[in-house]
This record gives structure tokens, sequence and C-alpha cells, in this order.
């Protein structure tokens, strides 16, 4: 066993990771990467088909980031910005303002997708405490959501497997249907689908809207549910129901911003502008943790005043705003200008979409599920009668670990196998890592099954 894997078997847990597996199986050592592919310590290379947890964006090694992060550590690496200003973190915001939905203007550093949503969280709760509503403490959530694993942001998700543990630590909040037409309880038509779960949500929102502070929802896509897209105009519709009822919306874009629905923001799409709009993952490109909470003039007026008022949002971590985060960001946005990352990702989506048609061919393939970049391939036991393998076969993690032999990593979440590939990839690339899920999923979902019941499989569900 390699000497890194030893010790990171004596020291280290992993996320969302069964350990009593994990440390007896054998386990890759990452010691590189360059571009699209990530290189082992025996030097092998594999496609980053899940862009290292769905962050990277530009490739691995991109010489505009390395190079900011470079000249940015010439300088300084860190310095707090509770009390102080610093260079890199005022110019990201500039030039982010200039990108986002309109009617955002401010935004709230932090680390990751989990804080940038319990931010909103918590602003959108006080916002109300200081416009004399206080009455309005509760969260609309939707079914299957997941935004993040801090207590607060667990209690707005929706996977129960999250939950159930928990529970007793948890806020309540108020659950609407999710309008994911191949689990839908209420229409598998999509249209009609969509339509019946935006009734569920006015029904809520018409009800309780004096005790509601705000709907949080996964615009376009809840990646974490198994990329279970949206039909079209459910945002659209999400937000003027949400208006209409004076309930603030707070649009979760930690997965989907920076480019992956196909247009920077999947807001973009239905030209929607939310009160609070997170983002986190691909914000550095991949490169460094750094994520921002933004909201509108009039969330962050509501917080001024004297001290002494005690108005501030009294919040804030040791590495908010991070000078070297903040260059990677600003050399991540000059990527997406320089290269018109946006504009060339329209063809690499289309040959995915017209790569992923064969996929309806194989025998255990329930629904391919696709939005600009991600892309979630639903395996059942019975597409037709929609019989899902059973969990404990760990079907998806059977694919992936495939996959890997053939050069290509992903992870899969539960029976779904997840592909979501750097922007950068080319349409070649692209199809050649499709190519492989093909094969993999062949191989191990029509091989007889006392042939793959013993595999050894990494417990993931993530
Ligand atoms: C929509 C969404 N929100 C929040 C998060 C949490 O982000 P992080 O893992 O950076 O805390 C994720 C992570 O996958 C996510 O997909």
């Amino acid at each position: 066993m390699n000497e890194i894997e030893a010790k990171d078997k004596q020291y280290v847990w992993h996320p969302f990771t069964q350990m009593q597996e994990w440390v007896a199986q054998p386990q890759m050592v990452i010691e590189a990467a360059e571009g699209i592919k990530l290189i082992d310590s025996e030097g092998h290379q594999y496609y980053d088909g899940v862009s290292s947890l769905w962050v990277n964006i530009h490739g691995h090694r991109h010489p505009k980031i390395d190079q900011a992060i470079v000249d940015q550590l010439g300088k300084v690496a860190h310095t707090t910005m509770l009390g102080l200003v610093n260079v890199p973190a005022t110019q990201l915001a500039e030039e982010l303002m200039a990108v986002v939905p309109k009617g955002l203007t401010k935004l709230f550093y932090s680390d990751d997708g989990s804080t940038a949503v319990e931010i909103a969280i918590k602003m959108a709760y006080q916002y109300w405490q200081l416009k004399g509503k206080s009455k309005k403490q509760k969260f609309v959530t939707l079914a299957n959501a997941y935004h993040g694993d801090t207590v607060g942001t667990v209690s707005v998700g929706g996977i129960d497997l999250f939950h159930r543990i928990f529970s007793s630590l948890l806020f309540e909040s108020i659950q609407a249907p999710c309008p994911s037409c191949y689990h839908c309880q209420l229409s598998s038509d999509p249209e009609q689908c969509g339509m019946l779960c935006i009734d569920q949500v006015e029904k809520i929102l018409a009800e309780h809207h004096e005790e509601i502070a705000a709907m949080i929802v996964e615009p376009l896509v809840q990646a974490a549910a198994g990329m279970l897209t949206q039909p079209k105009g459910y945002l659209k519709k999400l937000r003027e129901l949400t208006a209409k009822y004076n309930v603030l919306f707070l649009v979760d874009e930690v997965a989907t911003g920076f480019g992956r629905t196909g247009k920077m923001f999947a807001c973009d799409h239905e030209d929607v502008s939310p009160d609070f709009m997170m983002v986190a993952k691909g914000i550095t490109g991949g490169y460094l943790p750094l994520a921002a909470t933004f909201m509108t003039d009039e969330i962050y007026n509501a917080f001024l005043g004297d001290y002494t008022q005690q108005r501030t949002f009294f919040h804030g971590h040791s590495y908010t705003g991070n000078p070297l985060c903040c260059a990677a960001g600003l050399a991540n946005l000059e990527i997406f200008r320089e290269e018109q990352v946006i504009e060339s990702l329209q063809e690499k989506i289309a040959a995915a979409t017209t790569k992923l048609t064969a996929f309806k061919q194989l025998k255990h393939v329930g629904e391919v599920r696709q939005q600009g970049l991600m892309i979630g391939i639903e395996l059942a036991e019975n597409p037709e009668k929609k019989i899902p393998f059973s969990w404990n076969m760990a079907v998806g993690a059977k694919v992936c670990k495939k996959t890997r032999e053939y050069g290509l990593i992903i992870r899969p979440i539960g029976s779904v196998v997840v592909f979501m590939p750097p922007l950068i990839s080319t349409v070649v690339e692209i199809e050649h890592m499709i190519d492989i899920i093909y094969r993999s999923i062949q191989d191990v979902t029509e091989t007889k099954q006392d042939q793959y019941d013993d595999e050894e499989v990494a417990a993931v569900l993530i």
C-alpha cells in the first residue's frame, strides 16, 4: 500500500464516507492534475468527470488562475475583513455585480456553499424582525432539496437520509413537492407536474404567508437529489408567487452557478431576479474555498442604523473574503470573458445531448436528465415500471467503480450516475467520457447478477 494511503487510513475521516469500508479497500491517491485529468500516485491519468465535486470550471492548473494566486501570495495571503478592506475582495465584488441577475447589489463573503446558504437564512430571518414582522420566521423548501450540511442548511433540506439522525436539532420547515416528473407523485407529464407543484406552493403561501420568512430553492436542477430537473417556467412562477405573497425568494446557485447550466446563472434562463442568491463552488474556478451571498438594496438597507440600535448582522468567518481566494475568483471571471466560455459551451451541451440519446437503448436506464453540463443518468431495475434497484445493490457505485477502470472518475448519488465535467472539456473529450459511462453501465447492469454482487464497492452517497 502506498505510504500516503496508509497514513490517510490511519488519520483521516472522509466526508460522506463509511470509514469501515474505506479502510478495508484500496484507495486512489491523487498527486497532481493537468487540464481535465487527475494523475494518481502511480502516474495513471483519469478524466475528472465530476469536476472535483462540481467545482472545477476551467480545468486544473490553468495558467491564469495559478499565476493570479502566485501574484497575490507575493502581496499578502490573508487579512481579516473585520475592520479592514482588502484589494481583491473589493475588486471581485465589483466584477461579480456586473454578472449576477439585476437587482442584486451587495454581497457578503463566506467560505463554502453551506455557509453562503446559512447566511441567507439568518439574514432573511433577521430582515423580518427588523421590519417589525416578527411572526415571519418559517422557510418553505422543496422535497429532495439539498442546501448544505450545517444545522441551518440541513433544516431547509429535504433529503430524508441526511435529516433523520439530526431531526431534533433542526428547525421545522414547510415542504412543498419537488417538480421532478420521473419521481412525481402528482403527474409524470412535465407540464402538468410543474403546474400541480406550483398550485401546491401557492396554497402554502396563501395559507401561511404571514408566518413565512422566505422560500429557498435550487434553480432549474436539484443536483444532490440526483440531478432532478424542473419544468420550464417553474422558477419564474415561484418568483412571481413569492413576490405576490411578500415572501423572500432565496435562490441557491451553489451547484448551478458559473456556467454549469449553459448560462452564467440558472436564474438567467428565466430572467429571474431573487432577493438573495448564494454561490460558492465555481466562484474560484474550483481552486479555493470561497462563497458569496448576494442580496438587494431593500435587504441591505433594512440592517442600517446607529450601532446602538443593534441592527447589525452579527455573523462572520475568520477567512471571509480571503485575498488568495478572491484573486482566484478574479482570474476565473477573466477567463470566462476572454475564452468566451458561455458561448463555447452551447456546442458541448448539444454534443452531450446527442450522445446521451443512445442511453435509452440500455436495459437499465430509467431516465437521462440534463441541464447544460449537469447530467444525471437514473438506473432502474425495471425502467418501464419505474422499479428502482434496491439501494443495497449499490449499482450506481459499481458503475462509477467500473468507469475508473476505463479512465474516468465520477461519483453516483444512489442509483443516479452523475456526470459534471469541467466546462473546459472539448466536444471530443465529452463524447469520450460519455462513451465510458455507457460502456460501464452496460458492463455492470447487463452482466449476470452473481458476477457483480460481491464486488468491492466504496460506500458512497454523493
Ligand atoms: C445546491 C447546493 N447548495 C449548497 C451546497 C453546499 O455546498 P458546500 O459543500 O460547499 O458546503 C451544495 C453542495 O453540493 C449544493 O449542491
